[in-house]
C-alpha cells in the first residue's frame, strides 16, 4: 500500500480526504499538535520517520483576513512553512501536492478565466503569500505540484472541521431566516471539496508545475448563491434571503482548467458542483 502523509489534519480539506482515501492507501494525518510546520528541523525529521511516497501539505493559515492582520504569521505558516515541508519532500524522495489558491489571481484587472502562465500580482497578504510559497517550492522540487484552488464548499459532518463557505453559508442564512449579501458585479468559482479530494489521486502522477485546479464557472456570485437556493428547492426564497449588491471595483477569480483537462482531470462547472453536493447530502427542502 502506499503511503500518503497529509498536513494540516484537523483542516476542513485534510479531515475529509483522510476518511476518503483511508482504505486505499495507509494515510498518516499530520496536526499542527504533532507538528508545527515553521520549525524546519521538526519538520524534516517527522516527515523522514513516516517516509512517505506523496505528501498532500494542506496545512496553512487559510484565513485571508487573519493573513492581512498578521503578515508575518502568514508569512511563516504559508511561506517558510511551505517550504520547509518541500525540504522534507525533497529529502525523502516523496512526491509533494500543494495546495495554492485562486487568490494569487486578485490583482489582476482584466477578465478572467485566467491561466496559470497570465501574469498575477496579488494586492492581499494570503495571495502574495501562496505565490511565493509556490515559487520557493517549484525552486526546491520542480517535481513539486502547486493547485491554485477556487473556494472549497461542503456541509457540516461528524468529527470534521467546517469552515465559512458558499453554500454552508446560504444554509446558515436559511436556518436563521437572515438574507445576505452577494455581489453580481464579481465573478469566482467555487470547488465541492469532495470532487477535489476524489482527483488528487490522479494528480500524482502529473509532471511538476503549477495547475488551476476547481470549477470553472460563469455566473456571477449573487446567481451562484442563487442556483444554491435552488438545488435545495427554496427558488422561493432567492427574493427574500439574497440581496444583490454592485460593487463599483468588480473582482473577477476565475479559473481556467485547460491544463488540467489536458492530462485527463476534469472538474464539473461550480453550478453542476452546487447541485452535486446537495444531492450527496439530500439536503433538498423539497
Ligand atoms: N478552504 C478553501 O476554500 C481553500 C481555497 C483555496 C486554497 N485553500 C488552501 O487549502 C489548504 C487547506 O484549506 P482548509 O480549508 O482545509 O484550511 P483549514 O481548515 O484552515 O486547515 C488548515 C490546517 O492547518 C493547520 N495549521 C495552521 N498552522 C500550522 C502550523 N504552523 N503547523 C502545522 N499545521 C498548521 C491548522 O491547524 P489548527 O486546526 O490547529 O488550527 C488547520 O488544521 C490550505 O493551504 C488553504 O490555504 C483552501
Amino acid at each position: 500500500m502506499k503511503k500518503i502523509l497529509i498536513t494540516g489534519a484537523n483542516g476542513f480539506f485534510a479531515s475529509r480526504f483522510i476518511d476518503f482515501y483511508k482504505t486505499r492507501y495507509a494515510v498518516t494525518g499530520i496536526t499542527r499538535r504533532q507538528l508545527d510546520i515553521t520549525d524546519l528541523k521538526q519538520t524534516v525529521k517527522v516527515i523522514k520517520e513516516n517516509n512517505p511516497d506523496y505528501i498532500v501539505h494542506a496545512a496553512a493559515i487559510s484565513d485571508t483576513a487573519m493573513c492581512q492582520n498578521n503578515p508575518e504569521l502568514s508569512q511563516s505558516v504559508n511561506v517558510d512553512g511551505a517550504v520547509n515541508v518541500a525540504r522534507a519532500a525533497a529529502a525523502c524522495n516523496a512526491g509533494l501536492i500543494f495546495l495554492s489558491s485562486d487568490q494569487v489571481y486578485i490583482g489582476n484587472t482584466g477578465r478572467g478565466p485566467y491561466k496559470e502562465d497570465d501574469e498575477v500580482n496579488p494586492y492581499n497578504v494570503y495571495g502574495r503569500h501562496k505565490l511565493n510559497a509556490e515559487a520557493g517550492i517549484l525552486e526546491l522540487m520542480p517535481q513539486a505540484i502547486a493547485l491554485r484552488i477556487t473556494w472549497l464548499f461542503g456541509l457540516p459532518e461528524r468529527n470534521k472541521k467546517i469552515n465559512s463557505n458558499l453554500v454552508w453559508n446560504i444554509v446558515k442564512s436559511v436556518m436563521n431566516n437572515q438574507p445576505a449579501t452577494f455581489p453580481a458585479t464579481d465573478h469566482r468559482g467555487v470547488t465541492y471539496v469532495y470532487e477535489l479530494i476524489e482527483n488528487i489521486e490522479k494528480m500524482f502522477q502529473l509532471p511538476g508545475g503549477i495547475y488551476n485546479a476547481g470549477s470553472e464557472n460563469d455566473l456571477n456570485v449573487y446567481e451562484l448563491a442563487a442556483a444554491v437556493l435552488k438545488a435545495m428547492g427554496l427558488e422561493n426564497r432567492i427574493e427574500s434571503l439574497l440581496l444583490k449588491e454592485h460593487r463599483d471595483k468588480p473582482r473577477d477569480l476565475r479559473i481556467n482548467n485547460q491544463k488540467l483537462k489536458a492530462d485527463g482531470i476534469a472538474f464539473s462547472s461550480s453550478e453542476e458542483a452546487i447541485n452535486k453536493c446537495i444531492a450527496d447530502f439530500s439536503f433538498s427542502m423539497n
